[in-house]
Protein backbone atom coordinates (compact mmCIF):
# COMPACT_ATOMS: atom_id res chain seq x y z
CA UNK A 1 0.00 0.00 0.00
CA UNK A 2 1.40 3.75 -0.81
CA UNK A 3 1.95 6.01 1.46
CA UNK A 4 -0.91 8.04 2.99
CA UNK A 5 -0.13 11.20 1.66
CA UNK A 6 0.11 9.84 -2.05
CA UNK A 7 -3.82 8.92 -1.40
CA UNK A 8 -6.13 10.71 -3.30
CA UNK A 9 -8.91 12.48 -1.78
CA UNK A 10 -11.25 12.57 -4.78
CA UNK A 11 -11.04 9.84 -7.88
CA UNK A 12 -13.44 10.83 -10.51
CA UNK A 13 -14.37 7.95 -13.19
CA UNK A 14 -15.58 7.81 -16.45
CA UNK A 15 -16.74 4.14 -16.70
CA UNK A 16 -16.01 3.02 -20.57
CA UNK A 17 -16.56 0.23 -22.68
CA UNK A 18 -19.83 -1.65 -21.02
CA UNK A 19 -21.00 -1.72 -25.14
CA UNK A 20 -18.08 -3.26 -26.29
CA UNK A 21 -17.74 -5.68 -23.69
CA UNK A 22 -21.30 -7.04 -23.93
CA UNK A 23 -20.29 -7.23 -28.20
CA UNK A 24 -17.33 -8.83 -27.72
CA UNK A 25 -19.75 -11.77 -25.93
CA UNK A 26 -22.22 -11.26 -28.76
CA UNK A 27 -24.96 -9.76 -25.45
CA UNK A 28 -27.13 -6.94 -26.05
CA UNK A 29 -25.68 -3.33 -24.87
CA UNK A 30 -27.70 -3.36 -21.67
CA UNK A 31 -26.26 -6.65 -20.53
CA UNK A 32 -23.06 -4.48 -20.78
CA UNK A 33 -24.34 -1.93 -18.74
CA UNK A 34 -25.52 -4.72 -15.99
CA UNK A 35 -22.51 -6.22 -15.86
CA UNK A 36 -20.69 -2.92 -15.03
CA UNK A 37 -22.68 -2.98 -11.76
CA UNK A 38 -19.92 -5.29 -9.61
CA UNK A 39 -17.08 -2.86 -10.44
CA UNK A 40 -18.86 0.04 -9.09
CA UNK A 41 -19.01 -1.84 -5.97
CA UNK A 42 -15.72 -2.90 -6.46
CA UNK A 43 -14.49 0.43 -6.74
CA UNK A 44 -16.44 1.68 -3.82
CA UNK A 45 -14.71 -0.92 -1.54
CA UNK A 46 -11.34 -0.38 -3.18
CA UNK A 47 -12.21 3.21 -2.18
CA UNK A 48 -13.20 3.05 1.56
CA UNK A 49 -10.18 0.38 1.92
CA UNK A 50 -7.96 3.01 0.89
CA UNK A 51 -9.04 5.80 2.53
CA UNK A 52 -10.36 8.13 -0.74
CA UNK A 53 -13.10 10.45 0.29
CA UNK A 54 -14.81 11.59 -2.40
CA UNK A 55 -15.87 9.19 -5.44
CA UNK A 56 -18.07 10.39 -9.09
CA UNK A 57 -18.84 8.08 -11.22
CA UNK A 58 -19.68 9.22 -14.54
CA UNK A 59 -22.97 7.05 -15.32
CA UNK A 60 -25.10 8.97 -18.03
CA UNK A 61 -24.55 12.45 -19.76
CA UNK A 62 -26.55 14.84 -21.10
CA UNK A 63 -25.40 13.70 -24.57
CA UNK A 64 -26.38 9.46 -23.77
CA UNK A 65 -30.55 10.70 -24.17
CA UNK A 66 -29.20 10.35 -27.93
CA UNK A 67 -28.59 6.91 -27.40
CA UNK A 68 -31.56 3.99 -29.08
CA UNK A 69 -34.73 4.59 -26.47
CA UNK A 70 -34.55 0.70 -25.28
CA UNK A 71 -30.50 1.23 -23.96
CA UNK A 72 -32.14 4.60 -22.36
CA UNK A 73 -34.92 2.99 -20.91
CA UNK A 74 -33.07 -0.05 -19.46
CA UNK A 75 -29.95 2.45 -18.31
CA UNK A 76 -32.68 4.24 -15.99
CA UNK A 77 -34.23 0.93 -14.35
CA UNK A 78 -30.96 -0.19 -14.06
CA UNK A 79 -29.98 2.83 -11.79
CA UNK A 80 -33.85 2.59 -10.18
CA UNK A 81 -32.94 -0.82 -9.34
CA UNK A 82 -29.32 -0.58 -8.15
CA UNK A 83 -29.69 2.40 -5.74
CA UNK A 84 -32.40 0.75 -3.97
CA UNK A 85 -31.05 -2.81 -3.65
CA UNK A 86 -27.40 -1.16 -2.62
CA UNK A 87 -28.80 1.34 -0.42
CA UNK A 88 -28.73 -0.70 2.75
CA UNK A 89 -25.31 -1.67 1.70
CA UNK A 90 -23.75 1.68 1.43
CA UNK A 91 -25.56 2.68 4.62
CA UNK A 92 -23.30 -0.26 6.36
CA UNK A 93 -20.43 0.98 4.69
CA UNK A 94 -20.61 5.03 5.99
CA UNK A 95 -21.35 5.97 1.88
CA UNK A 96 -23.45 9.03 1.70
CA UNK A 97 -24.79 9.06 -1.89
CA UNK A 98 -25.08 12.59 -3.66
CA UNK A 99 -25.84 13.74 -7.51
CA UNK A 100 -24.62 16.38 -9.79
CA UNK A 101 -26.23 17.16 -13.19
CA UNK A 102 -30.00 18.48 -14.36
CA UNK A 103 -32.41 15.68 -12.66
CA UNK A 104 -35.17 17.54 -13.98
CA UNK A 105 -34.81 15.74 -16.82
CA UNK A 106 -35.54 12.35 -15.28
CA UNK A 107 -38.47 10.90 -14.80
CA UNK A 108 -40.58 11.08 -11.08
CA UNK A 109 -39.49 7.61 -10.72
CA UNK A 110 -35.81 7.50 -11.15
CA UNK A 111 -36.05 11.50 -9.51
CA UNK A 112 -37.97 9.67 -6.40
CA UNK A 113 -35.05 6.61 -6.52
CA UNK A 114 -32.42 8.93 -6.15
CA UNK A 115 -33.90 11.19 -3.72
CA UNK A 116 -34.43 8.15 -1.33
CA UNK A 117 -30.93 7.17 -1.54
CA UNK A 118 -29.62 10.10 -0.95
CA UNK A 119 -32.28 10.85 2.42
CA UNK A 120 -31.21 7.31 3.37
CA UNK A 121 -27.41 7.31 3.18
CA UNK A 122 -27.09 11.06 4.30
CA UNK A 123 -25.57 10.62 7.20
CA UNK A 124 -22.74 8.47 5.64
CA UNK A 125 -19.29 10.02 6.89
CA UNK A 126 -16.90 7.59 5.18
CA UNK A 127 -16.75 8.23 1.56
CA UNK A 128 -19.07 10.41 -0.62
CA UNK A 129 -20.69 9.05 -3.55
CA UNK A 130 -20.99 11.53 -6.00
CA UNK A 131 -23.00 10.17 -9.14
CA UNK A 132 -22.91 12.44 -12.59
CA UNK A 133 -26.54 11.81 -13.79
CA UNK A 134 -27.68 13.72 -17.07
CA UNK A 135 -24.38 15.59 -17.08
CA UNK A 136 -22.40 17.11 -18.90
CA UNK A 137 -19.57 19.92 -18.22
CA UNK A 138 -20.47 22.75 -20.65
CA UNK A 139 -24.02 22.46 -19.14
CA UNK A 140 -23.01 22.39 -15.72
CA UNK A 141 -20.54 25.67 -16.55
CA UNK A 142 -23.27 27.44 -18.49
CA UNK A 143 -25.92 26.58 -15.24
CA UNK A 144 -23.18 28.86 -13.46
CA UNK A 145 -23.03 31.56 -15.42
CA UNK A 146 -26.37 32.09 -15.99
CA UNK A 147 -26.44 32.22 -12.09
CA UNK A 148 -23.70 34.58 -11.49
CA UNK A 149 -25.44 36.50 -14.21
CA UNK A 150 -28.69 36.75 -12.36
CA UNK A 151 -27.26 37.85 -9.29
CA UNK A 152 -25.08 40.35 -11.26
CA UNK A 153 -27.98 41.70 -13.04
CA UNK A 154 -29.98 42.01 -9.87
CA UNK A 155 -27.52 43.85 -8.37
CA UNK A 156 -26.26 41.23 -5.59
CA UNK A 157 -22.74 40.44 -7.32
CA UNK A 158 -20.36 43.26 -8.88
CA UNK A 159 -18.81 41.51 -11.91
CA UNK A 160 -15.48 43.08 -10.77
CA UNK A 161 -15.67 41.00 -8.21
CA UNK A 162 -16.05 37.87 -9.88
CA UNK A 163 -13.64 35.32 -9.70
CA UNK A 164 -12.74 31.76 -10.02
CA UNK A 165 -13.94 31.20 -6.60
CA UNK A 166 -17.44 32.47 -7.42
CA UNK A 167 -17.34 29.91 -10.48
CA UNK A 168 -16.60 27.27 -8.25
CA UNK A 169 -19.06 27.64 -6.08
CA UNK A 170 -21.57 28.19 -8.88
CA UNK A 171 -20.92 24.95 -10.15
CA UNK A 172 -22.56 21.24 -9.32
CA UNK A 173 -19.71 20.30 -7.30
CA UNK A 174 -19.47 23.21 -5.20
CA UNK A 175 -19.52 21.18 -1.94
CA UNK A 176 -16.58 18.82 -3.34
CA UNK A 177 -12.89 19.18 -3.63
CA UNK A 178 -11.97 19.13 -7.25
CA UNK A 179 -10.85 15.45 -8.18
CA UNK A 180 -7.42 14.30 -7.56
CA UNK A 181 -7.47 11.46 -10.00
CA UNK A 182 -9.49 11.04 -12.76
CA UNK A 183 -9.59 7.25 -14.93
CA UNK A 184 -10.98 6.39 -17.48
CA UNK A 185 -11.41 2.28 -18.60
CA UNK A 186 -11.26 1.13 -22.27
CA UNK A 187 -8.36 2.71 -23.04
CA UNK A 188 -10.03 6.04 -24.68
CA UNK A 189 -7.88 8.50 -23.75
CA UNK A 190 -10.82 11.89 -23.80
CA UNK A 191 -12.35 13.70 -20.88
CA UNK A 192 -16.03 13.95 -22.94
CA UNK A 193 -17.46 16.74 -21.11
CA UNK A 194 -16.60 15.70 -17.72
CA UNK A 195 -15.41 17.93 -15.15
CA UNK A 196 -13.77 20.20 -17.36
CA UNK A 197 -13.22 22.88 -14.82
CA UNK A 198 -12.40 21.12 -11.67
CA UNK A 199 -10.10 18.54 -13.99
CA UNK A 200 -7.80 21.30 -13.84
CA UNK A 201 -4.64 20.21 -12.03
CA UNK A 202 -5.82 15.98 -11.87
CA UNK A 203 -4.22 13.49 -12.89
CA UNK A 204 -5.44 11.10 -15.72
CA UNK A 205 -5.05 7.54 -16.08
CA UNK A 206 -6.72 5.37 -19.18
CA UNK A 207 -6.27 1.87 -18.20
CA UNK A 208 -7.29 -0.54 -21.19
CA UNK A 209 -9.41 -2.72 -19.41
CA UNK A 210 -13.42 -2.73 -20.14
CA UNK A 211 -15.57 -1.12 -17.05
CA UNK A 212 -17.36 -4.45 -16.53
CA UNK A 213 -13.55 -5.99 -15.68
CA UNK A 214 -12.83 -3.33 -13.16
CA UNK A 215 -11.83 -4.81 -10.36
CA UNK A 216 -10.88 -3.75 -6.85
CA UNK A 217 -7.33 -4.78 -7.57
CA UNK A 218 -7.13 -2.28 -11.10
CA UNK A 219 -8.40 0.68 -8.65
CA UNK A 220 -5.63 -0.17 -6.54
CA UNK A 221 -3.38 -0.13 -10.03
CA UNK A 222 -5.01 3.56 -10.13
CA UNK A 223 -4.19 4.43 -6.90
CA UNK A 224 -0.41 3.27 -7.40
CA UNK A 225 -0.24 5.29 -10.46
CA UNK A 226 -1.29 8.34 -8.94
CA UNK A 227 1.24 7.87 -6.05
CA UNK A 228 4.34 8.18 -8.52
CA UNK A 229 3.31 11.01 -10.57
CA UNK A 230 4.52 14.02 -9.39
CA UNK A 231 2.20 16.56 -9.16
CA UNK A 232 3.33 20.70 -9.29
CA UNK A 233 0.35 22.33 -9.60
CA UNK A 234 2.12 24.69 -12.00
CA UNK A 235 4.96 25.34 -9.70
CA UNK A 236 9.02 24.14 -9.08
CA UNK A 237 9.60 21.41 -6.43
C1 LIG B 1 -20.32 3.84 -21.06
O1 LIG B 1 -20.07 2.67 -21.79
C2 LIG B 1 -21.22 3.55 -19.92
C3 LIG B 1 -22.42 4.14 -19.71
C4 LIG B 1 -22.99 5.16 -20.61
C5 LIG B 1 -23.28 3.76 -18.56
C6 LIG B 1 -22.54 3.51 -17.28
C7 LIG B 1 -23.48 3.07 -16.24
C8 LIG B 1 -23.27 2.04 -15.41
C9 LIG B 1 -22.04 1.21 -15.39
C10 LIG B 1 -24.29 1.74 -14.36
C11 LIG B 1 -23.84 2.37 -13.08
C12 LIG B 1 -24.97 2.51 -12.17
C13 LIG B 1 -24.92 3.28 -11.05
C14 LIG B 1 -26.13 3.37 -10.20
C15 LIG B 1 -23.73 4.04 -10.66
P1 LIG B 1 -20.47 2.62 -23.34
O2 LIG B 1 -21.85 2.10 -23.42
O3 LIG B 1 -20.24 3.96 -23.96
O4 LIG B 1 -19.45 1.57 -23.88
P2 LIG B 1 -18.87 1.49 -25.37
O5 LIG B 1 -18.01 2.73 -25.56
O6 LIG B 1 -18.06 0.23 -25.33
O7 LIG B 1 -20.04 1.41 -26.30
Amino acid sequence: MSDQNRIPQHVAIIMDGNGRWAELRGKERYEGHAAGIEPVRASLRAAVRNGVKYLTLYAFSTENWGRPQKEVDSLMELFCQSVISETPELVRQGVRVRMIGERSRFSEKVRSYLARAEEQTADGKILTLILALNYSSRSEITRAVRKIAARAAAGGTDPAAIDERTVSEALDTAEYPDPDLIVRTSGECRLSNFLLWQASYAELYFPEVLWPDFTEAEFDRALAEYARRDRRFGLVK
